[in-house]
């Protein structure tokens, strides 16, 4: 992964020449404040001072950081723009000895980056005592010591500083000592005992006074020790340091243990009095934490962590003191070095984290803060972010960085992103620290929602219930919660002068789009109505498509009879010469059908008529011809029933009559009425013909059936076959015999019958020969065709050959 880089210190130089007049630090503020302050004091007004609006500070972010991400002590009042105190500050923890106290922060305020310095100086309050390391002191001087002879006391050490430091020191009331309060070479008091009246060892063994250090401050504070003097008759030397000042460096990584410096003080004399001890004879607390000194070797060590951030020198005072009490002092300066022991911290000032996806690039997301503790290279930073992602770290005021948008947002591409920002610092070896940011992209109603299809075709039957769905059309919408919900409606439109709306409507929320009422094929065939698609957001997106509805022919039509015009209404009768040949054209029956296609497709056929070998019908031509020539023994008048059906499923038909006169003469015409009467006759005789045959169908089927249920339960295994394999004849049941071609039987029934039994779903096929009904001749045909009225409504074909009849027969 690549990363961008920006190196701190230079980018920062960079803004500050190009930066400078547009975005600096404007104004910079100074307050004071004394320390052990109550919280919630104000300590001034920021919003005031620098001319901003109090009001605006919430919406600016507005916050005060401290440089090092140390405690920040203080806050503001975003109501307001008080600074305020929000913790109580001890000068003395914060900032030791040193004179000048002062917190420095910044004011950082986002859209658009701004910073401001506030130094804050805190004052010291004399809420510390002097106070003495030992509060014992104890020396020894000889009986023979000259009056003006001095004595190095002990410093004592107050924790405030300036005037509530040590301001003096006193003495109890003696005979033989006066004291004298001096400044060293760093402005600090040090008393010095003074002996104005010799001592008598005789008189006195031991002296026992009272030492008393008082500060500046008001109220006055004051701390004492005891100084145990004891008085000796010998000889004697003060101990003296090899050096006036032992200066050390020390790493701030030092382990304990480590030792800093060796010290050491020679005394002259021999034997006890010679032997020295060292001690620290002023010390601040928190170096007290850190280095103890060897009482007899006079070796200082590390004892506690050393910090640079905390404290990057520290003076001590030590003291050689000799067996016989005489004393002397000298100073050891420790510097403390950086080590690169910090990593650098990411502090993310301001974030702004639910971006709405149409934010103009450039749009500030974050406000980042960068520090390191150390000094020097090693908190020289570099920050960065991974490299793709839509936004960049743009250098600011000084540490400060903006997260920027850098290129447009999609909410439906990406929704979140993750941002790691990583500092490293300059030092060996570097040390880094990241942080990651989440990122939220929020929806904005950018999209419209879009149909499945750029249109649509819905197919329903005609005579459809009313209430039933048709179809449904989808659109998606990408978009968040509201803003992607989809509601579909219809636009008004009109069909054949009716709104729309009352044959289809469509459900808002699933796009089901449901008929209304029944349609007709027959009154139109097809509508376009279009459907909208929008979403729920405020503006609303839509986009519509455009929905066909076509309405599907069903057989609901039957042909109709144009000629002959339908019975009842007038009786037509053709004209048919006598002298007509076979195939010569005689009439044609006319018919139509409003249904369409298949359905409207007819077929004509003869179902009845005077002779049927006389006439046919083409089958979709409605023409009627003559199959044979006409002579003169065929009847002159002669009837057709032809029937007239459509080729939908179920198929309808219709019937109609031709009234046939074989005829040159019109004067031959017999009288109408005739006609009608004989086919009331005829109707008569049909029925009856009808009644005959069921019974006749009846009675044969049931012989057939019982001799098949006979046949079934003796042969085994049984005769059942598929339709195409042929039966041997010695499978035949006993009672048929198999009919050779000649001879007296001239011809044969063929009865295939299909048997479906319940229990079986195959279909068997149970072939035979039947001769009881063989037929001698051609003629006695032609009669029982007469009486077995073939034109049933169960269709039966007909062959007529020389061979003979077969009829085969469906059931
Ligand atoms: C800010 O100052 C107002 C007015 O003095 C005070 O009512 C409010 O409590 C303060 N808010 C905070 C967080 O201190
Ligand atoms: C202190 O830090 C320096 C530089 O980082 C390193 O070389 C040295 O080993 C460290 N010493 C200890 C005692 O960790
Ligand atoms: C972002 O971080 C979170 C948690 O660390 C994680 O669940 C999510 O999958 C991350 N998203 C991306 C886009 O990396
Ligand atoms: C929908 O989009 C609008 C802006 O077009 C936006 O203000 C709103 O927050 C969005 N709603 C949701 C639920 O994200
Ligand atoms: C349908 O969409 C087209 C373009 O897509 C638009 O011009 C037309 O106005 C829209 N019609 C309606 C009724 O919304």
């Amino acid at each position: 992964m690549g990363w961008r880089n920006l190196t701190l210190p230079l980018s920062s130089l960079l803004m500050a020449l190009f930066f400078c007049h547009l975005r600096a630090a404007r104004g910079d503020l100074s307050y004071t404040v004394l320390e052990e302050t109550r919280r919630q004091y104000v300590i001034g007004n920021i919003a005031k001072d620098l001319g901003l609006d109090a009001q605006r500070l919430s919406a600016r972010k507005a916050g005060i950081n401290t440089e090092d991400s140390s405690k920040r002590y203080t806050d503001i009042n975003l109501s307001t723009g008080d600074l305020i105190v929000a913790e109580t500050i001890d000068r003395e923890m914060l900032c030791g000895s040193r004179m000048r106290c002062m917190l420095n922060y910044e004011l950082v305020l986002a859209n658009p980056l701004e910073v401001h310095r506030i130094s804050l100086n805190v004052e010291d309050v004399n809420d510390n005592a002097p106070k003495f390391l030992n509060e014992r002191i104890t020396f020894e001087i000889l009986e023979s010591a000259l009056k003006g002879q001095r004595f190095r006391l002990d410093e004592a050490h107050d924790s405030d500083i300036g005037q509530n430091g040590i301001k003096d020191y006193s003495l109890q009331k003696n005979d033989n000592f006066v004291l004298s309060v001096n400044d060293n070479m760093n402005g600090r008091k040090y008393a010095e005992l003074v002996l104005d009246t010799e001592v008598d060892r005789e008189q006195q063994k031991e002296i026992n006074l009272i030492l008393t250090a008082i500060d500046g401050g008001t109220p006055q504070r004051s701390g004492s020790a005891i100084i145990h003097i004891t008085v000796l008759d010998a000889n004697d030397n003060v101990p003296v340091f090899t050096q006036e000042v032992y200066k050390v460096v020390l790493a701030e990584n030092a382990s304990l243990g480590t030792e800093v410096v060796t010290v050491s003080a020679v005394d002259a004399d021999e034997g006890a009095n010679g032997a020295v001890s060292y001690e620290f004879s002023r010390i601040a607390d928190n170096a007290a934490q850190l280095f103890m000194i060897d009482k007899l070797t006079g070796q200082i060590k590390v004892i506690g962590d050393i910090d640079y951030e905390l404290e990057t020198y520290y003076e001590i005072g030590i003291q050689a003191k000799d067996g016989s009490g005489l004393a002397s002092t000298s100073n050891v300066i420790i510097d403390i070095t950086d080590v690169n022991d910090n990593a650098p911290k990411i502090i993310i000032t301001s974030l702004n984290n639910h971006i709405p996806e149409n934010s103009v690039l450039g749009t500030e997301v974050a406000i980042i803060n960068v520090q390191d503790k150390d000094s020097g290279d090693n908190r020289q930073i570099r920050c960065s972010i991974q490299q793709n992602v839509p936004f960049k770290l743009n250098p600011s005021i000084k540490n400060y960085f903006s997260l920027v948008t850098t290129n447009p947002l999609d909410r439906e591409t990406e929704a979140y992103y993750n941002i790691t920002i990583t500092a490293t610092d300059g030092g060996y070896p570097p040390l880094s620290s990241s942080k990651t940011i989440h990122l939220i992209v929020s929806d904005v109603n950018d999209n419209p929602p879009v149909f499945g299809e750029q249109s649509y075709n819905a197919y329903v039957m005609e005579n459809n219930k009313p209430g039933t769905s048709i179809c449904s059309v989808s659109a998606r919408d990408p978009d968040w919660r509201q803003n992607g919900t989809v509601l579909y409606s219809l636009v008004p439109s009109d069909v054949i002068g009716v709104p729309v709306s009352s044959f289809i409507s469509i459900n808002a929320d699933t796009g089901v789009i449901h008929a209304l009422r029944s349609f007709d094929y027959e009154q139109f065939r097809n509508f376009k109505v279009q459907v909208v698609a929008r979403d729920n957001g405020s503006p609303p997106l839509s986009s519509n498509v455009t929905l066909n509805l076509f309405i599907t022919d069903e057989n609901d039509n039957s042909p109709q009879i144009l000629y002959p015009a339908p019975e009842g209404k007038t009786l037509m009768t053709e004209m048919v010469p006598k002298a007509s040949l076979s195939g010569s054209l005689v009439s044609k029956v006319i018919a139509v059908d409003a249904d369409s296609g298949q359905n409207a497709w007819l077929s004509y056929q003869i179902v009845k008529s005077t002779d049927p070998g006389l006439f046919t019908i083409g089958l979709h031509s409605g023409e009627i011809r003559a199959l044979r020539d006409i002579t003169e023994s065929d009847s002159m008048k002669q009837n057709l029933i032809i029937s007239v059906k459509d080729n939908g499923q179920p198929p309808l038909s219709a019937t109609c009559s031709v009234y046939l006169l074989i005829s040159d003469n019109l004067a031959e015409v017999p009288e109408l009425k005739d006609m009608t009467y004989e086919e009331s006759n005829s109707k008569l005789t049909s029925y009856l013909i009808i009644a005959l045959v069921s019974v006749s169908t009846f009675f044969l089927t049931f012989i057939i059936l019982i001799l098949a249920v006979r046949f079934c339960n003796r042969r085994k295994p049984r005769l059942l076959f598929d339709g195409a394999v042929a039966i041997p004849s010695a499978y035949l049941p006993p009672n048929y015999a198999e009919v050779e071609g000649a001879g007296t039987l001239h011809s044969s029934y063929n009865y295939d019958t299909y048997l479906t039994t319940g229990s079986h779903t195959s279909d068997f096929k149970f072939v035979t020969s039947y001769n009881e009904n063989t037929l001698p001749s051609t003629h006695s045909l032609n009669r029982i065709q007469n009486q077995t009225d073939p034109f049933e409504e169960n269709s039966f074909t007909v062959d007529l050959s020389d061979s003979g009849v077969s009829i085969s027969r469906c059931i």
